[in-house]
């Protein structure tokens, strides 16, 4: 019971956008030798990126611009937000895996309406170079991320989230508006933006390709069982099935 709870709550806040990208990107300015060990090791050298405006880069690694460092982030977000979507396959029972994605498909469209509401009004447009100002690369962030998270959605849960979304005018609209801005945005790359590509040819944003198949929907699961390497189901899956009690209130 905790354990839905708890997962509940986490993909709440990984679709909520309040993700720490934002707040990273600073902490590692200011955090001088401090800085993340791991991203560089070079990073020591230079104290901070005094100068972003020219992207004059050194062509090292040392001086990443701060889009290239975004872009970092938003990477590994992404792994996060991939495992948190491929766990929801594992949540509760249908009807509760049905609550839980309309409960997200909601909190992530409300998000992403939001962010094109405030990007409009700080006046940026879809293809603008990433942003000085953090304000507004936070409402970048969230248009990317959200649309990222709903790519993973409706390609590992497709059943369920075409129920919600083919009947959402408006979801449908403000998609895609944000897969035009995240194709302009330059920060999906490699597997990134594969799954835009996908995920637009899932939703028909743009046609399909002859070749298409979603192996996770269930209509193809009967032709050719999809096997995805999952770790090893855990006892707790017995007694979860048996026990459902997550209700309304509680997600
Ligand atoms: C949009 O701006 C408002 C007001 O600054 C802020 O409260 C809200 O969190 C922003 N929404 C998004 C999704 O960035
Ligand atoms: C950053 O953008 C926000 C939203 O457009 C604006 O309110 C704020 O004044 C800007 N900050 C700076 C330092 O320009």
């Amino acid at each position: 019971m905790y354990f839905h709870i708890i997962l509940a709550a986490a993909f709440l806040f990984v679709v909520s956008g309040e993700a720490d990208i934002p707040a990273d990107m600073h902490s590692s300015t200011a955090a001088g030798g401090e800085t993340e060990s791991e991203s560089s090791g070079l990073d020591s050298e230079k104290s901070e990126e005094s100068v972003p405006s020219t992207g004059e880069a050194s062509g090292s690694q040392v001086n990443l611009s701060p889009f290239e460092k975004y872009k970092r982030l938003f990477n590994e977000h992404r792994s996060r937000q991939l495992e948190a979507v491929k766990s929801i396959l594992n949540f509760g029972d249908e009807k509760q895996r049905y609550e839980l994605i309309n409960v997200m498909l909601k909190q992530l469209f409300k998000t992403i309406e939001q962010a094109k509401v405030n990007l409009t009004m700080s006046g940026f447009l879809p293809g603008d170079p990433f942003p000085e100002n953090d304000t507004v690369r936070d409402y970048v962030s969230k248009v990317l991320e959200n649309t990222a998270m709903f790519g993973d959605m409706v390609l590992r849960l497709p059943d369920l989230v075409h129920d919600l979304y083919d009947r959402q005018r408006e979801w449908q609209l403000l998609l895609a508006w944000s897969y035009g801005f995240c194709t302009q945005s330059g920060a999906f790359e490699g597997p990134n933006e594969q799954l835009l590509h996908l995920m637009a040819q899932e939703v028909g944003i743009i046609a399909m390709d002859p070749n298409y198949v979603n192996p996770f929907k269930a209509a193809n699961q009967k032709k050719k069982r999809y096997e995805e390497p999952a770790k090893p189901a855990k006892k707790k899956q017995k007694k979860i099935r048996r026990g459902p009690r997550l209700s309304h209130s509680e997600l």
